[in-house]
């Protein structure tokens, strides 16, 4: 193994595209894609904890994702409410911090405060931090915290992180492994601070496909590559590094 870090838990972060192809592809109507990445979800909110993964952030909703039509947004914040009122106490008894990060001021009447409750019985976990993004930007999250600082004196990276986090998540998390389904390549405005240094992955597999068995691939090809930082050999990530005002690496 060329990490160093190779037994450290893993922030996973994942782009849950493919929904809407999966479907069409069966003739079905693209919310039934939608209910069937649940059921991904589920599977691999199972396994993550098993692969030595200590946070999983999941892409529900995105900010652009308010363009689509009325009846499939409503369709996933339904889902999301479902989603929320079914798995709760299950992720509680099992171990399972949860969070949502996004806005939550533009969502449906009385999720906000569903998502608050959620959040409240699964807050003790410590087997796996499930982090689910809905309403998120993260160039928004970076333009927020650059507005929060404006005045003040210049960040360092931690700081301006945490404003990025926000005040209940408390710290950005880099991410070490970025995966997208559905055979797209890009990262759709997702953690783009974190994932300064992500590994990034991009399966062919359409979402509610994606199984158990994808994850084990692409953490195990996680864990083959060579993080070097910026550096010239395989090292640990930079946090120990004064970070205000250093060079840039490469
Ligand atoms: C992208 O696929 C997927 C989404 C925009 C929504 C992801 C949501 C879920 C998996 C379910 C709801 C979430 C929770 C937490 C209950 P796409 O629709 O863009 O697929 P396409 O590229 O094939 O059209």
């Amino acid at each position: 193994m060329s990490d160093p870090a190779a037994g450290r838990r893993l922030h996973v972060a994942i782009i849950m595209d493919g929904n809407g192809r999966w479907a069409s592809g069966r003739g079905l109507p693209r919310t039934a894609g939608h209910r069937a990445g649940v059921e991904a979800i589920r599977r691999t909110v199972e396994a993550a904890p098993g692969f030595g993964i200590a946070t999983l952030t999941l892409f529900a909703f995105s900010t652009d994702n308010w363009r689509r039509p009325r009846g499939e947004v409503d369709a996933l914040m339904a889902l999301l409410r479902r989603y929320l009122r079914a798995e709760s106490d299950r992720l509680a008894r099992s171990g399972v911090r949860l969070s949502v990060i996004g806005r939550r001021d533009r969502l449906p009447r009385g999720l906000g405060a569903e998502i608050a409750q959620a959040e409240m019985k699964a807050a003790g976990g410590d087997r796996l931090h499930l982090r689910i993004a809905v309403d998120y930007s993260s160039r928004d999250a970076i333009l927020g915290a650059a507005a929060r600082c404006a005045a003040g004196t210049p960040p360092s990276r931690e700081s301006f992180g945490r404003l990025i986090a926000g005040e209940a998540e408390g710290a950005a998390i880099d991410v070490d492994l970025l995966i997208r389904s559905g055979g797209e390549k890009r990262l759709s405005d997702f953690l783009l601070w974190e994932c300064a240094y992500a590994e990034l992955c991009f399966s062919d597999r359409m979402w509610p496909d994606f199984a158990a068995e994808d994850l084990a691939v692409a953490v195990a090809d996680y864990r083959r590559r060579e993080r070097r930082f910026g550096g010239l050999g395989p090292v640990r990530p930079p946090a120990a590094v004064a970070t205000r005002a250093s060079p840039a690496a490469a």
